[in-house]
């Protein structure tokens, strides 16, 4: 027998001895490390597939196909197993990362996005986004042996070790804390019977994917974004943030229990872009912070005084559009996910550079796709010259920011891009009839961007922007690419409720499916529907395009200025002189049946 095995094998012992650790998939992330540190994972969105690197050898040991979009990921205990969640088929997959087999596809309710496992891996978390729910699994059984209806598209999820569960809820930023045996949320407002956690932040706090919990104190860290829909504006509409949150419960209320580190005063006047994920060092000294609008890292030392919280400590760029950030256990590396150059990329924690890079999958579309996605994901130029702002700042991964803008030509609610390509013209008020319009936004006062073209833009509806430029072209190839899936509420077939609301849909009485016809429920044309009135700062009025009725169920607000809460509002308050369709006829328990038939609506996928 030669030494060197005997060498490497002692060498793994100690290395397994002093990196047990209760970190591995604490906090969701799109990358996680096993807890001996042999293994990291990561879950491509683009290629519907978990890849594996051995962190000894630096080489990628398989990708497994685990079904369409797959988001949060976590290693379950001291094994090689992995939870994933598969957004996009409604899936929790259980994997085993040596065998590469697929153990078990747990079905669940709809959109699950983030994973958090306990130390002992007997538990997984997941949030559920659209249902607005929190399920644990038992990985074992496959059995999902809680649910809880928790709020509003929860993403971010952490386990505390006091036995909590945080949860960020993507569009409004609010972290809320859980009993993990009986789901009961421990921050309620107290005096309000609805779920109204005291850990908001303000109405302009958005897309938070993700909380980090401090291994020792009470905090807990969110990246995420500021909207602020006032002002369409490069300058003043987009930020980037860290939201540090003291989770005591003895805390001081008099003090702010949650405070926000603005990140794009961070570095001196250096702008940062779209914060996505941070992670904190094993010791707790240090959070590393991405910008995937940017791709840019902050280093930021962790103070935990209730006051300034972080101290900016290195910078470095990254890859293209990085989502994810993970620190060994013993802290001495750090890996980044760049989500579309498709590598992983080790750091040396002490000298900040880098020590392993490797292509973890291919990018499975075309390349103009490719180039397009950058595009759209970037806040780099030429798309702004600021740096504040991207496309995907507003329409991250294709869907609505669930926000309404002042735009200078009135209140306009951001569409979801699904089936854009299907129901051109674009905008409310159909004044762009390509996506390489969107040249136009490019060199708008609220992007700033030198643009991709060269010369003068063509207006909206004039000579056509395609076939300009590669890159534009590619820009709107991106933009249009974007799918269907089907409803959660068609998925049992169409209830009694909703079968009800489809004959009421397609009856010459209420002429809804007049307008609202087609595969896609558009006849693509602007109508006056009585909505014009509401917005004294509107321009274009009173005629907007029909829009889709595909996805309404989770694309509220509702109408062109947002102010629509409900799709009974639609229906009802925001239709009070039967112009939009006829409902005055109608019974409260026959808007419900009509509702019932709109939410189940797309009956079936549509690529
Ligand atoms: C500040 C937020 C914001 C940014 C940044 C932004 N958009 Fe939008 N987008 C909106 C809003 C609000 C609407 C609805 C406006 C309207 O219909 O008049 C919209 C509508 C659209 C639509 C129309 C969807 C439909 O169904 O008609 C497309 C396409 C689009 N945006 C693409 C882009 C692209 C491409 C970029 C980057 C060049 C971009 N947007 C940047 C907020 C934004
Ligand atoms: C005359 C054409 C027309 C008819 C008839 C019509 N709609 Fe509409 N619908 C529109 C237009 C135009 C809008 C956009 C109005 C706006 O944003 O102010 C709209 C918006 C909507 C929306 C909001 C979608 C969103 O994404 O915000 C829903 C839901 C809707 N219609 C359902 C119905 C139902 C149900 C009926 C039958 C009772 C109906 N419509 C009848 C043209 C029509």
């Amino acid at each position: 027998m030669s030494r060197l095995p005997l060498l490497v094998v002692l060498t793994l012992l100690l290395i397994g001895g002093t990196v047990q650790t209760a970190y591995a998939g604490v906090s969701n992330s799109l990358m996680d490390l096993s807890q001996d540190g042999r293994l990291l994972a990561c879950s491509n969105r683009d290629s519907g597939s978990l890849s594996i690197v051995d962190l000894e050898s630096g080489k990628l040991l398989r990708e497994i196909r685990v079904g369409r979009h797959p988001e949060g990921i976590a290693f379950l205990g001291d094994t090689h197993q992995i939870a994933v969640a598969v957004y996009a088929d409604d899936v929790v997959a259980i994997i085993d990362a040596d065998s590469g087999k697929v153990l078990k596809r747990i079905a669940v309710e709809d959109e699950p996005y983030g994973i958090a496992a306990t130390p002992d891996g007997q538990q997984v978390y997941v949030t559920l986004e659209f249902p607005g729910k929190l399920i644990r699994i038992d990985p074992q059984s496959g059995a999902v042996d809680q649910s809880w209806t928790i709020g509003h598209f929860p993403r971010g999820i952490a386990l505390g070790t006091d036995g909590h569960i945080y949860v960020t809820e993507y569009l409004s930023g609010a972290l809320l804390q859980f009993d993990s045996q009986t789901g009961q949320v421990l921050n309620r407002d107290p005096g309000n019977a609805e779920i109204q956690p005291r850990w908001a932040g303000t109405q302009e706090d958005s897309l938070a994917r993700q909380v980090a919990l401090h291994p020792r104190s009470n905090k807990a860290y969110i990246p995420h974004q500021r909207s602020r829909v006032t002002v369409a504006h490069g300058a003043g509409s987009i930020f980037p943030y860290i939201s540090v949150v003291n989770t005591q419960p003895e805390f001081d209320e008099s003090k702010k229990r949650r405070r926000r580190v603005q990140m794009d005063s961070f570095r001196g006047t250096y702008v940062v872009a779209n914060p996505w994920e941070v992670a904190l060092s094993p010791d707790g000294n240090w959070l590393y912070a991405v910008f995937s609008g940017t791709d840019d890292m902050f280093v930021c030392k962790v103070l935990d005084d209730d006051y300034r919280e972080l101290e900016y400590a290195g910078g470095l760029r990254l890859g293209s559009n990085p989502r994810a950030v993970r620190v060994s256990a013993d802290g001495s590396r750090f890996y980044v996910y760049n989500a579309l150059d498709f590598t992983v990329v080790g750091y040396d924690s002490a000298t900040l550079k880098p020590v392993m890079s490797i292509e973890v999958t291919q990018w499975p579309h075309s390349e103009d796709i490719l180039l397009g996605k950058k595009l759209f994901y970037t806040a780099n130029p030429p798309m702004t010259q600021q740096r504040w702002i991207s496309c995907s700042s507003c329409h991250p991964d294709g869907d609505a920011d669930g926000r309404t803008w002042q735009n200078p030509e009135g209140l306009r609610n951001t569409q979801p891009m699904l089936g854009l390509k299907h129901t051109h013209p674009i905008h409310w008020s159909a004044d762009r009839d390509e996506v390489q319009d969107f040249e136009i936004t490019i060199r708008s006062p609220l992007m700033q961007g030198r643009g991709l073209i060269r010369g003068p833009v063509h207006d909206g509806l004039a000579d056509p922007n395609a076939g300009r430029s590669r890159e534009l072209d590619a820009l709107a190839e991106y933009t249009n690419s974007h799918g269907f899936t089907q409803s959660p509420f068609a998925k049992q077939g169409l209830n009694e409720s909703a079968q009800r609301g489809k004959a009421l849909f397609f009856s010459s009485r209420t002429r809804c499916a007049e307008c609202h016809s087609g595969t896609y429920f558009t006849d693509l044309k602007m109508h006056d529907v009585g909505t014009g009135g509401a917005d004294p700062s509107e321009k274009f009025g009173p005629e907007f395009d029909t829009p889709t009725l595909l996805s309404v169920y989770r694309s509220a607000p509702y109408l062109h200025h947002g102010q629509a809460a409900t799709l009974v509002d639609v229906l009802t308050t925001q239709n009070s002189d039967d112009r939009h369709g006829v409902t005055s006829h109608l019974s409260p328990a026959q808007v419900a049946d009509l509702v019932e038939f709109l939410k189940a609506l797309p009956l079936e996928d549509l690529p």
